[in-house]
């Protein structure tokens, strides 16, 4: 039979997780809260459910005969979407409700890390108290992360001496109501992603990706939940070495050997420090947009590492082209503080070229694709060097219409990527 694969979530990851497995032998079938219009022509039936509820899902997984599920975003594995899926005799590609907690509880993850001797490990304390994490903040000596301990879709973090004084950090901190606090030692380098596939106890990496968070050029602005990426043609970013780059897979290494049994795949987003990659954070799934840049160099079939790990098998050795990425999305007006949602949006498919064309939480009615209060839909170019896939882009977006929406025209231009080298060798002292 073939396997009816069941696909949740209906951002630009997901649309990418949908193209990997289009050429495949797989029945696609996929659920979300919005009308996904990529990913709706791709497969062979979309369903509208709040990806949240488990019930819900499990329902329309038993309707389509499901064998497999592909957990897209967070926030279904955080409500225990792995968990129910199994009981249903799904398998899920993502992490239970208890693993997933590498991201969805911050204050566990660095516990996790110090209990089990993962290396780069920040310094970090955690609070349940306001006014103790203030203090905290007037005695420590340096700059500070200010996280709070569960999801905020990227958008929760401030780090003082970056974006805020200590003064506003402790404003932030009284006015925001978090239950928990983690204050961490702020790390200072250059920010990359290792994404890991993980089965039955093994790991397979992909190339190192670097993601935008400020809003705007030049790295201003709010956090985002990434406003693009690129990737290079080799495993490394051009400010990384080899060896960071075996670094953070021996940082992966380690967190995988404490995982017990972990599946799905493992996020490390790292910051290149003087003294090499540190972890500034674990995701249990793919990131968005970095799977934009991960998913078209893909050439190992995406099916078989779902098959494979249900079948309780090492995930087979991946093959990726030796080819750069540029990701560039175009986001709602006002995006990420006051994002305008209901506008609708032209996008002229025909006119993307070369590039790639993945829709993210944009929503389709019988009128038109209108924005969400998310990202609303991405370019990607893929070619030899990083300044050829941003000039696909680019041009790109030119043509696809990006009118009444924002993008940072910086990511992957030559300049930007220079920078990022310049930082890592000042910080080496070279
Ligand atoms: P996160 O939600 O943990 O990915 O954090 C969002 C952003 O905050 C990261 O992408 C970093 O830019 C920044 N950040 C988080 N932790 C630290 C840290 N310890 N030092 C410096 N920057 C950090
Ligand atoms: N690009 C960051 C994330 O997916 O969390």
């Amino acid at each position: 039979m073939r396997e009816h694969v069941l696909l949740i979530g209906g951002g630009g990851r997901e649309h990418a997780i949908a193209r990997a497995l289009e050429d495949s032998e797989a029945e696609l079938y996929a659920c979300a809260g919005n009308k996904n219009p990529g990913i709706a022509r791709i497969a062979a039936d979309f369903e509208t459910v709040e990806t949240t509820d488990p019930e819900a899902v499990v329902e329309y997984a038993e309707s389509v005969d499901a064998t497999i599920a592909v957990v897209g975003p967070e926030a279904p594995l955080e409500a225990g979407i792995s968990d129910a899926l199994e009981a249903a005799g799904v398998y899920p590609f993502g992490p239970k409700r208890d693993d997933a907690r590498i991201e969805t509880d911050k204050a566990f993850q660095r516990r996790f890390m110090r209990d089990h001797e993962v290396p780069g490990n920040p310094d970090f304390e955690t609070f349940d108290d306001a006014e103790a994490a203030c203090t905290f903040i007037d005695e420590y000596g340096g700059d500070l992360a200010i996280k709070p301990a569960g999801l905020t879709g990227g958008k929760g973090v401030k780090v003082v001496g970056d974006q805020v004084t200590a003064e506003e950090g402790k404003a932030y901190i009284r006015e925001s109501d978090y239950d928990r606090i983690v204050l961490e030692e702020r790390l200072i380098g250059e920010e990359f992603t290792v994404q890991a596939f993980v089965a039955n106890g093994e790991f397979r990496t992909a190339p190192a990706v670097q993601d935008h968070k400020r809003a705007y050029e030049g790295d201003e602005g709010p956090n985002t939940g990434g406003m693009g990426s690129y990737s290079d043609a080799t495993n490394e970013l051009p400010f990384m070495t080899e060896e960071d780059y075996d670094d953070a897979v021996s940082i992966i290494e380690a967190t995988v050997d404490a995982l017990d049994d972990y599946r799905g795949i493992l996020y490390g987003q790292f910051m290149l420090t003087a003294e090499g990659p540190k972890v500034i954070e674990f995701n249990a799934r793919f990131g968005d947009p970095e799977a934009m840049n991960t998913l078209p160099v893909l050439e190992t079939d995406f099916l078989e590492i779902l098959t494979t790990a249900r079948d309780g098998d090492a995930p087979p050795e991946l093959e990726f082209a030796e080819r750069a990425t540029v990701c560039k999305y175009a986001v709602p007006a006002g995006y990420p503080t006051d994002p305008e949602a209901g506008a609708k949006v032209q996008v002229d498919e025909e006119s993307a070229g070369d590039a790639l064309l993945y829709y993210a939480s944009v929503d389709q009615r019988d009128d038109g694709i209108y924005t969400t209060t998310s990202r609303s839909f991405a370019l990607v170019g893929v070619a030899d060097s990083i300044g050829e896939a941003e000039a696909i882009a680019e041009d790109a977006l030119a043509v696809a219409g990006e009118e009444g929406l924002h993008v940072r025209h910086d990511i992957g231009k030559a300049d930007l990527v220079q920078r990022r080298i310049d930082h890592v060798n000042e910080l080496r002292g070279e």
